[in-house]
């Protein structure tokens, strides 16, 4: 169940008579859990609660329906119940049936309130449906209600107007249903004359079963688009004349309303008894979107970034600098009057700005900074310098578009109303400025400059309608003269796999120009270029919220010699975190953020987050693009170990047809003799055999003993099926290789080799890249790579922790899994020159590894190395090598991985200029000894 399904449920459940014995499984059936469960609970097989009356599900919560007035004792005694702790309850709640009272015992918190109005603290409930929730939502339940209540009228009335629903009328659909957000704002806030003008006159006028509701809304929307000194003229009802000029785009055009239901009528009438003057614009607007998007429908209420995380791009951005130098202007009246002059030409700018929550946080944040600033000059009476206008968007999708307008226009009022009192905002806030701020069109094909003109450029917008202008009109008149501009926002991302042609085309449009190895970027790394662009031309920063991605493996050298070649920096960034809302499609999509700016002279500020989960932040001089302080520098594949380590191979490629290669099953069943086994059949791995354990074997005939295989039947069969196979492939080196069918098509090794095997796509989760050791005999597959005879060393070096950061940061990454290079990752792998007792002591730490593993034998790699079920000893081996080889570094263990990174980029950066400089001596002396020899 969503956020929006839970909270209609324990409405629906507060509203009905408490009925004592089945008060904790309807409360249980409201919050998802299923009929079949909730039998069991019922006849007791599952309730492990030990009160009488209580109803306790593991691992959830604990309830006591209690005699009238003993609210409080009940939770008391849930708290002390023996049965609570042991059932793991996260949650026990007590009721009477008037009162209600309940505890969080993860976070300690406690709500208490009349049974009734329990359903205002369902966020308080909701991780019992499995939603981590947060703190804006369990404050303040009011956004999540008015878009499930918008939302069964949105729905109803797609299904009365089916010509509603087609892609030709979605966006007055759209457009309807915000001039209905607005009417409820407006007549909960004193905007419209009167208590509950707009819910009170539709009621009123409109009939029971809906016939005529249509035509009320639409006097009502017309009224509102007539100046009041028209109003004679315009013929409108009585009733409708009650309503203001409130145009600014809103109320123009085409007064159509969809036609009501008996259903539609009543969800509007519910719609407006919420009391929405307490509606958060940011909150309510990424919420609403979902209404008007099938895919997102099943997601209501739970597409919700939480402002801490949007200030993690706002304040190093921006705010920061603001707040600071309002700290240091303290009482000092120019200096604070010129702070509020600069604010006044700030313009903000989110190029993927969705329903406007960016936009609302930073407009919020400044307008707060502004009070200060007023109330320390004495001029809290003074309206607002900064203009609404300074906020601009591009949002693809026309309904979160009208709701970013909307909610950057509540949002003022809001803070008109809190900084100037609702006597000023009311008398400056109608009619609604016509002006245009958030454009809907896809802002990979748009003209930044067009839409946040650099500054002194006077285009001045000709638009008429706020919520109909045409793209080309999109310019508008900043009031920013000799302003910022600051570009922020948290675009999509979209790996190269999932990508539409559509959104090939786009990236093309940004990329095609300057290189030809795009198509491997994700779709966000172009909102990244075309700020570089922008930039470069205007007095402006960026900081967008981006997939790690982008700062990882292949992409960072195709983006970012592009982005540094237009002189910028990275003058802030936050480390990989993980970026959440409600949403389970999005839980855990793990992001960075990047600050772009062409201004040498900032303060570059590095934040990450500490193993409790807080923002660490420090000063370093440079910023690469892995996001590590230190120079710019992009790792390249290598076809030599640059460190003195052994050299790692590719495994062997069978291009076989399947015919070389056989599970247990056809290994037991081939009809060959012991002999013949011995000799022609090895044991196969790959990455998933040595991960997972799994046996898999393969046919491995040298040329020396092609004819002897060929004498045997079953062995020649195959190879007369490799050979077959081959001969039909269109490629030419598959086909020339028909001619040894008897063998994989690219051998890397003789097969009595000692190896180390490294796999090439392992999970991101482990903590350390799982290496093994195999006997002589076994053959890899080119899914692995591998040491051939190489000393155990190499493999201490491998299983560290310090390898494990480095290939996590330079190579390629699919999804949360690691995929291996050699030349990227093994080759490039900065090692510090080892001495024989280094190499001595690693050893041991290999050893030392290897039979820690040993003693859970037959445990797989993957059961060894789940994080979660680690085993005590192993762990141990692990750090003591990391112990071993950190010392070699640096004389003591890393603090952590961002340490562990720095340090290997800075040895990176010197590695590659001494092979540099050793490449150009060696260039030199040959040119020399050339000339010598001419002469
Ligand atoms: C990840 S959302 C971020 C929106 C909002 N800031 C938030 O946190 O919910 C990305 C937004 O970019 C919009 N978008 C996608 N492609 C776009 C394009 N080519 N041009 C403009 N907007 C686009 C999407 O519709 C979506 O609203």
């Amino acid at each position: 169940m969503n956020a929006v399904e839970i909270e209609q449920a324990i409405s629906e459940l507060a509203l009905q008579p408490f009925d004592a014995a089945e008060f904790p499984f309807a409360f249980l059936a409201a919050f998802g859990h299923k009929d079949t469960a909730l039998k069991r609970l019922r006849a007791g097989n599952n309730n492990a609660s030990d009160l009488p009356g209580g109803v306790l599900l593991r691992n959830h919560i604990h309830v006591a329906v209690c005699p009238s007035g003993g609210t409080g004792a009940g939770l008391q005694a849930l708290r002390s119940s023996p049965a609570t702790a042991k059932g793991k309850a996260k949650f026990i709640l007590a009721t009477d049936g008037q009162t209600l009272e309940a505890e969080d015992l993860t976070a300690g918190e406690t709500i208490a309130c009349d049974y009734p109005d329990f359903p205002d603290h369902f966020g308080f409930f909701l991780p019992l449906a499995g939603i981590s929730t947060v703190k804006e939502i369990k404050d303040n339940p009011i956004d999540v209600r008015a878009t499930g209540r918008l939302n069964k009228l949105y729905v109803e009335l797609l299904r009365e107007n089916p010509d509603w629903a087609t892609a030709e009328r979605r966006g007055d659909m759209n457009h309807f249903m915000a001039r209905l957000i607005f009417c409820f704002f407006a007549e909960d806030t004193d905007i419209f004359n009167g208590e509950a003008l707009f819910t009170r006159t539709v009621e009123q006028m409109s009939d029971r079963d809906a016939g005529n509701t249509h035509q009320v809304l639409s006097e009502i929307f017309r009224a509102m688009n007539v100046k009041i000194a028209d109003r004679a003229a315009a013929n409108l009802p009585r009733w409708a004349d009650a309503f203001p000029y409130v145009n600014g785009g809103l109320f123009s055009g085409s007064a159509e309303v969809p036609r009501f239901t008996r259903m539609a009528r009543t969800y509007l009438l519910h719609a407006g008894t919420l009391n929405w003057k307490q509606i958060n614009p940011d909150i309510f607007g990424s919420m609403i979107q979902a209404v008007a998007d099938e895919d997102e429908r099943g997601e209501l209420g739970m597409h919700y970034t939480s402002v801490p995380n949007i200030l993690k791009v706002l304040n190093p951005l921006f705010l920061d600098d603001l707040r600071a130098q309002l700290e240091a202007a303290g009482d000092n009246k120019i200096k604070l009057l010129n702070l509020r002059k600069r604010m006044a030409r700030i313009r903000v700018f989110d190029p993927a700005c969705g329903s406007g929550n960016f936009l609302v946080i930073a407009y919020k944040q400044m307008r707060e900074i502004e009070a200060e600033i007023n109330r320390r000059r004495g001029e809290s009476h003074l309206g607002s310098d900064i203009p609404l206008t300074n906020f601009r968007g591009i949002e693809v999708r026309d309904f979160p578009a009208e709701i970013a307008r909307l909610a950057l226009i509540i949002a003022e009022f809001q803070c008109d109303v809190l900084y100037r009192g609702q006597k000023d905002a009311l008398a400056e806030f109608l009619p609604l400025s016509a002006e245009n701020w958030i454009i809907c069109g896809n802002a990979l094909r748009l003209d930044w400059h067009s839409v946040c003109p650099p500054m002194g450029a006077a285009m001045r917008l000709v638009a008429d309608d706020l919520f109909e202008t045409p793209l080309d009109q999109t310019e508008i008149d900043f009031e920013n003269d000799g302003g910022e501009t600051y570009i922020c926002g948290n675009p999509p991302y979209l790996g190269s796999t999932w990508q539409t042609a559509e959104h090939k085309a786009d990236l093309e449009a940004v990329f095609g120009q300057y290189i030809k190895n795009w198509k491997s970027l994700d779709y966000v790394a172009a909102w990244l270029m075309k700020a570089a662009n922008y930039i470069g031309d205007v007095q402006a920063a960026a900081a967008f919220v981006a997939t790690n991605s982008i700062c990882q493996g292949q992409q960072v050298a195709i983006l970012w010699p592009l982005v540094f070649g237009r002189g910028m920096e990275i003058h802030f960034a936050h480390t990989s975190f993980k970026w959440q809302n409600l949403a389970s499609h999005n839980a855990g999509v793990t992001v960075v953020i990047v600050g772009l700016s062409r201004e040498p002279k900032m303060v570059r500020r590095l934040y990450s987050l500490s193993e409790n989960g807080e923002t660490i932040s420090k000063q370093v001089e440079m910023i690469n693009a892995y996001l590590v302080a230190g120079k710019n520098v992009v790792v390249s594949p290598s076809d030599v170990v640059l460190g003195g380590m052994a050299e790692m191979e590719n495994g062997n490629k069978p291009v076989d047809g399947g015919h070389l290669l056989l599970d247990v099953d056809d290994a037991r069943g081939l009809e060959i003799d012991s002999n013949q086994r011995r000799n022609f059949v090895k044991p196969f791995v790959g990455s998933h055999e040595a991960i997972n354990g799994v046996v898999r074997y393969c046919l491995w005939i040298s040329d020396e003993m092609r004819e002897l295989a060929e004498s045997v039947p079953a062995l020649a069969a195959r190879i007369e099926a490799v050979k077959e196979d081959r001969l039909k492939s269109t490629k030419k080196l598959t086909r020339d290789s028909a001619a040894r069918p008897h063998a994989f098509q690219q051998i890397r090794q003789f097969g009595d080799e000692v190896l180390i095997v490294v796999p090439q796509v392992s999970s991101e989760n482990r903590d350390f890249l799982p290496a093994a050791l195999l006997a002589p005999g076994a053959i890899i597959s080119n899914k692995c790579f591998a040491f051939l005879d190489a000393p155990l060393w190499n493999m201490a070096i491998i299983a560290s922790r310090l390898h494990w950061v480095w290939i996590g940061a330079v190579c390629v990454r699919l999804e949360m899994r690691f995929s291996y290079s050699n030349t990227l990752g093994w080759n490039t792998f900065p090692v510090p020159l080892l001495t024989e007792q280094n190499k001595a002591d690693l050893t041991r730490c290999a050893e030392n590894i290897l039979l820690a593993r040993e003693a859970h034998f037959p445990a797989t790699i993957a059961d060894l190395y789940d994080p979660d079920t680690m085993p005590e000893n192993l762990r141990q081996a692990h750090e003591h090598n990391d112990e071993v080889l950190e010392r070699i570094y640096i004389g003591r263990r890393f603090k952590n991985d961002t340490e562990r990174l720095e340090k290997l980029f800075d040895l990176y950066t010197k590695m590659v200029a001494k092979a540099s400089s050793a490449k150009q001596a060696k260039l030199t002396t040959a040119k020399k000894a050339t000339r010598k020899a001419a002469a």
